[in-house]
């Protein structure tokens, strides 16, 4: 079984992460358990779920199988819109853990504000006293504005450790990520390659992936690496599972990096939602 060579992040709370994790939507059922096993067998030592993905017993059962120690995982799960006010938060977590079998989450995350419910606040003081009761190791949000994140660090002086938010090269979140810089905040990175518009193709990447001799995703995951952002990717296949995990032994040029940030600015997007849930979930 290999041993991961990547890198680690300290976070504000003194704990670390990985530099890259492994994503888990929509990965279900038992080649849901065989893609998070061959994850954990290449060497991905955080892994990426939530309740809204339905697959924490698939990802239980992987961690299980795999006869890796339970301290050599970490394991993040997300609270779903529908669980914010405070006894729901408790309960909810509480749910997470039964279905990963585990007696602790490395990591645990709001997954989205749902700031027309307004109750984001009171699921953040329930994750702070989680962590107190050592249920969750360290705790973080997703999808938070600054508004939302200056607003929990206010109420209760806990600043989350992360705000895992989409970032692509055609969405590289300049804003998003100087802010987690002002406030010391990890970013973290949902649909690191673009999902359905991943860049493969563009000139810019398939000219660095030939100079350095990777693969295009590998370019990508790379950029991500040298803006300090952590991606969690998603494959169902060992080969591209391995292929992003092995991203820490190459580097890119300034100009390249640039070049890869500047494909957002010929695509002119906007921030396009989540794909794989509701928000009011
Ligand atoms: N917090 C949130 O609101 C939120 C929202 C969305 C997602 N997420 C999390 O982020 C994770 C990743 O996001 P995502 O799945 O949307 O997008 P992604 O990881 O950017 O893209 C996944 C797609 O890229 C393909 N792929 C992976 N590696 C590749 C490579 N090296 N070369 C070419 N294609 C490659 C995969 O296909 P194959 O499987 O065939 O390799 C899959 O179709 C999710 O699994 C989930 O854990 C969080």
């Amino acid at each position: 079984m290999a041993d991961s060579n990547v890198p680690t992040y300290a976070l504000n709370d003194g704990s670390t992460l990985p530099a890259i994790g492994f994503g888990t939507y929509p990965l279900k059922g038992d080649d849901g358990i065989d893609a998070v096993l061959s994850a954990l067998e290449v060497g991905y030592r955080l892994l990426d779920t939530a309740v809204n993905y339905e697959n924490e017993n698939e990802v239980g059962e992987a961690l299980r199988r795999s006869g890796l120690a339970r301290e050599d995982v970490q394991v993040a799960s997300k609270l779903p819109g529908r669980h914010h006010a405070y006894d729901d938060a408790i309960a909810s977590v509480h749910g997470s853990l039964e279905r990963l079998g585990l007696d602790y989450l490395d990591l645990h995350l709001i997954h989205w504000p749902n700031p027309s419910v307004g109750k984001y606040a009171e699921a953040w003081r329930a994750l702070v006293d989680l962590r107190s009761e050592g249920l969750v190791r360290s705790i973080g949000v997703s999808n938070f504005t600054e508004e939302h994140l200056i607003r929990i660090i206010d109420d209760t002086g806990v600043t989350p450790v992360v705000n895992q938010v989409e970032l692509h090269p055609r969405f590289p979140q300049e804003q998003v990520r100087a802010v987690h810089g002002r406030l010391g905040i990890r970013t973290e990175a949902w649909s690191p390659m673009g999902k359905r518009n991943a860049p493969l193709e563009e000139p810019v990447v398939t000219a660095a992936a030939e100079r350095l001799g990777v693969t295009p995703g590998q370019v990508i995951l790379r950029w991500h690496v040298q803006l300090g952002s952590l991606p969690i990717p998603k494959s169902s296949s060992p080969e591209r599972q391995r292929q992003n995990l092995d991203v820490f032994g190459f580097e890119l040029t300034d100009d390249e990096v640039a070049g890869i940030s500047a494909l957002a600015e010929a695509e002119g997007r906007r921030f396009g939602g989540d794909p794989d849930h509701h928000e009011e979930m």
